[in-house]
């Protein structure tokens, strides 16, 4: 023990402080051996089949090139304790893979004569003789559980398999011919590695390749905007499971209206339920009481939530798949609308009715929901006797006077990412048509701070969202997925009745 004092501990080291590894050969024989058969592995997903028709998409625009697309690293949060990991959205659509056996892999797609190969690079379990299955805290079997082995990703995702080690090979095979692009902000090590490997090869790279590798990330976000029958069917069931974490918040609420700290009373309840139908939370939760409601982006959460005071709760389960629902109501906190909350509550309402009915519409684009949406706000604020000008200047583009009370955007694509397809040209977002297969939300609002002198005193504090998941059905029409979410001020009553009488 004294020896050791005076041996000079380099920082990496420290850890040993905490617990030491025993490293014998005796020991580590000893650990290796003696183990039964592992539980059977899980089979094909359903998503493999999708698979090929996504690659196929993927690699349309990129005949004869090389596309990288890595999954991400664990990042550390603090010491040797890493965040959960949560694959890139562009390597998830790829892969299908789901939960966190993912982290550090990379798919390639190889260039063929015909198109691509896709081929997944990752680095399977390794044997129970091995260091790693005791002693890596990463990846090792006895820390994370048992990784699959080539063969079972292999059988789990129908797509050839790598070792990760294989990696910079895979890359840089006919790289003088072979143009290579590569979702930059995925894995800064896997992006070095594919410059180095340009480098080398005297192709564009690092600044250089930033436009081709942007383009790569650009399509990969646009051919996420049309969801397939798996994403659809997803998207309805991370709606469904959001209902249920809404019905948990709705349970809470008399409890929340007791605690000091009453909007955690609520994140809590549906982060419970998250967790346990799904792979949790697709953005931090929103559980905004009274004036809480009018910051925009309240995810503190630490207000009490009182008697008479609405609250507004954002909230979105993402499943194991990744996708996520994205749902908004404002709720009575005793289980009735006041007149005034009432009167906003039915204007925002009127406002989303109204986006709903654009967006059934022939021809429709995306921008204008935003725009029905506002015609109805705009309208109710110049009733009530709000805006500083006549609704119609208001609309127009030198005014947006209403935007004060509905400073946020109306809609925006949902599915793997709450903001999806974000990469996306404006052609092909704001400016397309609706078709069918793309996924958004409606969600209109109107914010009356309690700071804000310009509306009548019984509106401030007040806040109100109400927000829709919506389809593009096959035919055109659109649907409301989350209609079974009730929102109506009657329904809403009633539903709140309901849940705290079961
Ligand atoms: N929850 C974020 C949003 O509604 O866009
Ligand atoms: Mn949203
Ligand atoms: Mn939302």
């Amino acid at each position: 023990m004294s020896e050791e004092k005076n041996v000079e501990q380099s920082m990496a080291n420290r850890g040993e402080n905490r617990s030491r590894r025993p490293d014998s050969q005796a020991f580590r024989e000893f650990i290796g051996s003696g183990w039964g058969d592992r539980p059977a592995p899980r089979g094909r997903q359903e998503v493999a089949d999708y698979l090929p028709a996504r690659h196929e998409k993927a690699g349309e625009p990129f005949t004869g090139e090389r596309l990288v697309i890595p999954a991400g690293g664990l990042k550390v949060r603090n010491n040797d304790c890493d965040y959960r990991f949560r694959a890139h959205s562009a390597f998830a659509h790829l892969t299908g893979l789901e939960g966190e056996l993912e982290p550090d892999s990379v798919l390639v797609l190889h260039p063929t004569d015909g198109g691509h190969e896709a081929v997944l690079y990752f680095k399977p379990r390794a044997a129970r003789s091995s260091e790693e299955f005791y002693a890596d805290p990463r990846y090792g079997e006895f820390w994370v559980g048992a990784r699959p082995s080539l063969q079972e990703m292999e059988q789990m995702t129908g797509l050839r398999c790598a070792h990760i080690d294989t990696l910079r090979d895979g890359i840089a095979k006919d790289a003088g011919q072979v143009p290579v692009r590569v979702v930059a902000q995925a894995d800064a090590n896997v992006t070095q590695l594919v410059n180095e490997v340009r480098q080398q090869a005297g192709l564009p790279h690092g600044a250089d390749a930033q436009k081709i590798d942007d383009e790569l990330l650009e399509h990969l976000s646009e051919i996420r905007l049309i969801k397939d029958a798996f994403e659809v069917r997803e998207m309805e069931r991370a709606v469904q499971v959001t209902k249920e974490g809404f019905e948990e918040i709705i349970r809470s609420l008399p409890r929340a209206a007791e605690h000091r700290r009453g909007e955690r009373v609520l994140e809590g309840a549906f982060g419970a339920r998250a967790r346990e139908e799904g792979n949790g939370l697709g953005y931090d939760t929103i559980a905004a009481a009274g004036n809480h409601a009018n910051t925009l982006h309240w995810i503190d959460n630490d207000g009490p939530v009182r008697s008479g005071d609405l609250v507004l709760v954002d909230a979105g389960v993402e499943l194991d798949s990744l996708y996520t629902a994205d749902i908004t109501r404002t709720l009575p906190v005793d289980g009735t609308f006041t007149a005034p909350q009432r009167q906003i509550y039915e204007a925002v309402l009127e406002a989303c009715e109204a986006a709903l009915a654009r967006a059934q519409e022939p021809g429709c684009r995306f921008r204008d929901i935003h725009t029905a949406a506002m015609e109805v706000l705009a309208n109710h604020l110049e009733n009530w006797g709000v805006l500083p000008v006549s609704a119609e200047e208001s609309l127009s583009i030198s005014g947006q006077q209403h935007r004060r009370w509905m400073p946020h955007g109306t809609s925006h694509h949902l599915g793997l990412d709450v903001h999806d397809c974000a990469q996306a040209r404006r052609e092909m977002y704001l400016d397309a048509q609706l078709k069918p297969g793309m996924c958004f939300t409606i969600e209109p609002g109107l914010y009356f701070r309690a700071d804000d002198l310009l509306v009548p005193e019984e509106f401030r504090g007040i806040g109100v969202r109400i927000e829709d998941d919506i389809l593009v059905n096959e035919d055109g029409s659109v649907r409301r997925i989350s209609e079974n979410i009730p929102r109506t001020v009657a329904d809403v009553e009633r539903w709140i009745a309901q849940v705290q009488s079961r």
